[in-house]
């Protein structure tokens, strides 16, 4: 069954139908394919937030989620879009026992012209396969599975909020699912998508800078370890660290990494600095990939933006807290922030580093490049640019999703099951 034919099923409203098969079925496939997509609507729809309340990050989803199964045996089975539901887990599965767990954060925008997109799916699709393979759980088609992601988005696309700095947060999890308590190869999978509609999370255009406890005593990650994939046992035991941090009057976590005190990640984020570096040039730093970092997508895009602008000096290097400490001393940081999917680019104002409090002067310096990196972004998330405006390497469609994920709303179908 084509694609058009199942819109006008959708359209004629024949999905009280409790399957509804796109193609026939493949079995014992090493991958899935979004054109074996089963398609079973809620009966219950949930009444949608208000948009004059604001969305807590996380804690609502919407009416729908794609589920795929593997096992060893058999491969993929069809992927399905279902009812938002529990999973069944059996109590000995090596995701609840070993972590051999892992996930993915992106972001859905509704732009301008009221279409949805992604942005940048595909280096999330990279991401979240490589930390497949160092978990040993099992490879997929990435391109098949940003097609589910966006069948998945179609069918829930009313729950995409449209207010300022608002989004849909796409969470996909791939995780090991085998009936027994031995420390291997999971023999049994579970890939699933949720999708949760998100606030701003700086109110207004404002952007509020946080302060950071940079304990040493802590690591979050260290080479040769996995702070470089997105597995969830990288994230259980920071929680501990967060909360030390609240206990000493900081937001979050500066996490240090090595005997010269290395500034590695800020809680959740790839950090960056810009200053005018000892050797008198003007330039925007950051921690390289070398094992302990996470490829954060909005880095890459910051990384991308600053090449390109080509104003400035552009490295990723180490940066040490000596070397920050004498820039602070002499006058020469500007902006220190973190970047992240949750808040694109986040700005630092204080560091509590062995007992000193350090003042960061980022607010005091506009801040001139975080300001202009949240509208760039917003600018290619949200008001999306014509195709070819924009220089090469930070054209919108390098940015943004690529065709198919960008789909012109329908228009809407009188008593669909969400208009009940
Ligand atoms: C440890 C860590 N670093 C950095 C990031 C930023 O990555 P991204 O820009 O892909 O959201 C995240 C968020 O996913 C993270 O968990």
């Amino acid at each position: 069954m084509s694609c058009a034919s199942l819109t006008l099923l959708r359209a004629r409203k024949l999905l009280p139908v409790p399957w509804l098969l796109c193609a026939p079925r493949r079995y014992a496939s090493s991958n899935f394919k979004a054109a074996d997509l089963q398609l079973q609507m809620t009966q219950t729809p949930h009444k949608k937030p208000d948009p004059r309340e604001p969305l807590v990050f996380g804690k609502t989803f919407t009416d729908h989620m794609l589920m795929v199964e593997w096992n060893e045996k058999k491969g993929w089975g069809q992927p399905r879009i279902q009812p938002f539901q529990n999973l069944t887990l059996h109590p000995a599965c090596s995701a609840l026992h070993y972590s051999l767990q892992l996930f993915e954060g992106m972001k859905a925008f509704k732009g301008g012209d009221r279409r949805v997109r992604l942005f940048r799916p595909w280096l999330n699709m990279d991401r979240m396969l490589r930390s497949a393979l160092r978990l040993c759980l099992p490879s997929f088609d990435k391109g098949e599975l940003l097609e589910c992601i966006r069948r998945l988005i179609e069918v829930d696309k009313d729950w995409v909020p449209d207010g300022a700095g608002t989004s849909l947060y796409v969470r996909p999890v791939l995780l090991g699912n085998e009936p027994s308590l031995g420390v291997s190869h999971p023999l049994q999978a579970l890939l699933y998508v949720i999708l949760s509609p998100v606030g701003s999370y700086f109110p207004g255009d404002s952007v509020t800078p946080v302060s950071l406890l940079a304990d040493p005593a802590f690591i979050r990650a260290w080479v040769g370890g996995v702070g470089n994939y997105k597995v969830g046992g990288n994230y259980g035991p920071t929680v501990l660290v967060q909360q030390e941090a609240k206990k000493k009057g900081c937001e979050q976590v500066l996490w240090l990494f090595g005997p010269d005190h290395q500034l590695t990640e800020v809680g959740n984020m790839n950090i960056f600095v810009y200053w005018t570096h000892e050797d008198g040039v003007l330039e925007l730093v950051t921690p390289p990939l070398d094992g302990v970092i996470l490829p954060g997508i909005v880095r890459k895009s910051l990384l991308d933006l600053a090449y390109n602008w080509g104003e400035f000096r552009v490295a990723e290097r180490k940066i040490t807290m000596k070397e920050l400490l004498q820039a602070l001393e002499e006058g020469r940081v500007r902006e220190v922030f973190g970047s992240g999917t949750a808040c694109q680019v986040c700005p630092v104002h204080q560091i509590l580093y062995q007992g000193q409090h350090l003042h960061i002067p980022t607010m005091e310096n506009g801040p001139e490049l975080i300001l202009r990196f949240q509208k760039e972004l917003k600018a290619i998330q949200v008001r999306f640019r014509e195709r070819g405006s924009g220089p090469d390497a930070c054209s919108p469609e390098k940015f943004t999703s690529h065709e198919p994920l960008d789909w012109e709303p329908p228009s809407p179908t009188p008593n669909s099951p969400r208009d009940r």
